[in-house]
C-alpha cells in the first residue's frame, strides 16, 4: 500500500478539533479514555498526528511518567485510513520521541494486543505497572472491571541502534 501522501508531525493548536473528532467515536464506544478539547489543548505537546492528503487521519500521544516509563495514549486511525501502516508509523514516532527524551520503556493499555505484539511489545500483568498509571483510569467507567491488555516494550535497544 502506498504511503506517499502520509505525513507524521507534532500536533498544532489548529488540529485540536480534528483530533477530538477523530477520537470521539472511540471514546463513545469506550475504546479510548474520555478526553475533552481543553484536555487535548493542555497536553498538546504530547500529541502526534498523521495526515493523508492534508487531512488528519491518525493521532497518538506520548505521556511520560518517569525516566523508565512512558505511555502511548489516545492512539486512533480513522476507519477510512486503517490498514495503511499509519498506526505503526504513529507508534514508531512515539518511540522516537521517547528515545530522544531518554525514556527507556513504553507501554500501552489496549484491546489490540496483536497490533502491538507485531511491533516488539510484550504482554505484562497490569499489576506490574506502577500505581500512578491508574490515576487517569479512576475516571473510566470500566475501572473496576478493566479488560484492557497491558503491553510493554524496552526502548534501550532503539537508543543503542
Ligand atoms: C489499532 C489501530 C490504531 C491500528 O491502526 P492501523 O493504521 O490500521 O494499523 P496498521 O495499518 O499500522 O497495522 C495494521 C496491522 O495491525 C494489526 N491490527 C490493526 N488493527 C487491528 C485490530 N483491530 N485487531 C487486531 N489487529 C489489528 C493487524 O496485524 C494489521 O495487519 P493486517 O492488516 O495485515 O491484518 C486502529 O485500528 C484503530 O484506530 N483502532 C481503534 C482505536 C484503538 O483500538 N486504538 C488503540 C488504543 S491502544
Amino acid at each position: 500500500m502506498s504511503s506517499l501522501n502520509i505525513t507524521i508531525r507534532s500536533a498544532q493548536v489548529q488540529d485540536v478539533e480534528a483530533i477530538y473528532d477523530l477520537m470521539l467515536p472511540f471514546m463513545q464506544d469506550k475504546t479510548l479514555i474520555e478526553r475533552n478539547q481543553d484536555d487535548i489543548f493542555e497536553h498538546l505537546q504530547e500529541f502526534i498526528v498523521s495526515l493523508k492528503d492534508d487531512e488528519i487521519v491518525g493521532v497518538s500521544a506520548l505521556h511520560i511518567y518517569d525516566s523508565n516509563l512512558a505511555e502511548i495514549r489516545s492512539l486512533v486511525v480513522s476507519p477510512k485510513a486503517q490498514r495503511m501502516s499509519i498506526g505503526h508509523k504513529l507508534v514508531k514516532a512515539c518511540e522516537e520521541v521517547g528515545t530522544q527524551l531518554g525514556v527507556t520503556r513504553m507501554f500501552a493499555l489496549t484491546y489490540v494486543d496483536k497490533f502491538f505484539l507485531e511491533q516488539g511489545y510484550e504482554i505484562v500483568a497490569k499489576e506490574s505497572l506502577p500505581q500512578k498509571v491508574w490515576t487517569v483510569c479512576v475516571h473510566c467507567p470500566k475501572f473496576s472491571h478493566c479488560d484492557e491488555i497491558a503491553v510493554v516494550k524496552s526502548l534501550e535497544e532503539l537508543s543503542m541502534a
